[in-house]
């Protein structure tokens, strides 16, 4: 059978318990189309990185099954992590190694051939604005700088699938939305992605469909806009700021709303 016919990401009850007692999974299933750019998104402790980690094969789910690129993490886990980049929640990069080292690095564990390794350095520096501190050491990186060579380091081998837990945790308004258009990028080029957030905009803005994931469970899976109708219309939420109106707090309010009701 061509693996590359079937779905790049399915799990069938999924179900993960730490120390006989935290189920963190409780049965998730879900499938991702090759091609796709598919979001889980749930508040802490949902149960994200626990799917992630099995999905990339670092854990072992207690229960349930999960094909990854067309291959069983759990009989097959060395195809899944050819064809695997994976940039975790929190970055592990070695403080004393440049950049540059970094991604060549991860280019050779992955088997890359030497001459492509350095092409390839080149042109990830280059894409995710590092080039100019290529050569300093990533323990002076600031935190979304490390972000950006993580994302770099798992796409050096040219992964089938993309899976990022978070990536865009911890980053200022600009660099997320500097990380959001490359991460559209990449996947107009074609890579199959995963992602876990627990920002809505996030999820709604990138992800072609996503499933919400709430204590181990998936609570509702469909395109963003799809749910978006299903679930409320949009909340508009307004502040009036003290002291610019004049007048008292009730009266502004009352104003307000006056204004208001002319609109809706
Ligand atoms: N190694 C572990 N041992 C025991 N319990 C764990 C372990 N890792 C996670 N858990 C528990 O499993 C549940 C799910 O955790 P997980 O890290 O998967 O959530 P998450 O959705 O990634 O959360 P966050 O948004 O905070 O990253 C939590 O209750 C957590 O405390
Ligand atoms: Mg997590």
């Amino acid at each position: 059978m061509d693996p590359h016919s079937d779905p790049a990401i399915e799990t069938e009850g999924l179900v993960k318990v730490y120390g006989g007692e935290t189920r963190a999974l409780d049965g998730i299933s879900f499938q991702v189309t090759p091609g796709e750019l598919f979001g889980l998104l749930g508040p802490n402790g949902a149960g994200k990185t626990t799917a992630i980690r099995i999905l990339a094969t670092l854990l072992r789910p207690t229960a349930g099954t999960a094909r990854v690129v067309g291959f069983d993490v759990a009989t097959r886990p060395q195809e899944v992590r050819r064809r695997l980049g994976l940039a975790m929640q929190t970055p592990t990069l070695d403080a004393f190694s440049t950049g540059r080292e970094t991604l060549e690095l991860a280019g050779r564990l992955h088997g890359v051939p030497a001459t492509e390794v350095r092409r390839r350095t080149d042109e990830l520096l280059e894409l995710m604005g590092l080039a100019s501190v290529a050569k300093k050491l990533t323990g002076t990186y600031s935190g979304g700088m490390k972000r950006r060579l993580d994302l770099a380091s798992a796409l050096v081998h040219q992964p089938e699938l993309l899976i990022l837990d978070e990536p865009t945790e911890g980053l200022d308004p600009q660099s997320r939305t500097a990380l959001w258009e490359e991460l559209e990028r990449i996947s107009a080029s074609g890579t199959t992605m995963l992602l876990t957030t627990h920002y809505m905009e996030e999820a709604d803005r990138l992800c072609t469909r996503l499933a919400i994931i709430d204590n181990g469970r998936i609570v509702v899976e469909g395109r963003a806009a799809d749910l978006k109708r299903a679930i409320a219309a949009d909340t508009v939420v307004l502040q009036i700021e003290p002291h610019s109106y004049g007048g008292n707090d009730d009266g502004r309010v009352a104003d307000v709303r006056r204004l208001l009701e002319g609109m809706v």
